[in-house]
């Protein structure tokens, strides 16, 4: 068994202050989930849970700060009844490897690749 390093989260909040989580939140249904280190954007569609963006400070990366925020989301995800989460990588954008890692660790997997983008799925 892979053994998680302990990540600093604090402070999980799903009501974040920020203005654009707020907008976020208003105009696109898409909530966000932060801590002191990063964040998570998603939506849940029914059955499913969307990860739009992840966001972690370069400072604190590799410490398993993506990791915890997205099994956090997970289960606001189990919560709602969704029993899939879906996330995509640009290949175009910065460090697409790093990023389809992540994803990877978190026990998702490559569903399909189109263009320029590389869909991901993992059961919750
Ligand atoms: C991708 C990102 C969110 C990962 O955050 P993180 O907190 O470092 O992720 P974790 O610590 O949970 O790491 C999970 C795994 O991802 C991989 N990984 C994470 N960041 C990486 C990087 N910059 N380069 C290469 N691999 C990376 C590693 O395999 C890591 O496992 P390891 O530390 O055991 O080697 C972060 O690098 C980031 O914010 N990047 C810029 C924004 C971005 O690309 N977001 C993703 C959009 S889909």
């Amino acid at each position: 068994m892979v053994q998680q390093k302990s990540p600093p989260l604090l402070a999980l909040s799903l009501n974040p202050s920020d203005l654009y989580a707020r907008y976020l939140l208003e105009r696109q249904e898409v909530q966000t989930l932060s801590c002191a280190l990063g964040f998570v954007t998603f939506k849940i569609l029914a059955d499913h849970l969307h990860i739009i963006d992840v966001y972690v400070l370069p400072e604190a990366r590799s410490q398993g700060v993506a990791f915890s925020l997205c099994q956090e989301v997970k289960s606001i995800g189990e919560e709602s009844g969704c029993t899939h989460i879906f996330g995509q990588v640009d290949c175009k954008s910065k460090n697409p490897s790093g990023s389809l890692k992540a994803f990877m660790k978190m026990g998702m997997d490559i569903l399909e690749a189109k263009n320029d983008m590389i869909y991901i799925v993992g059961r919750i």
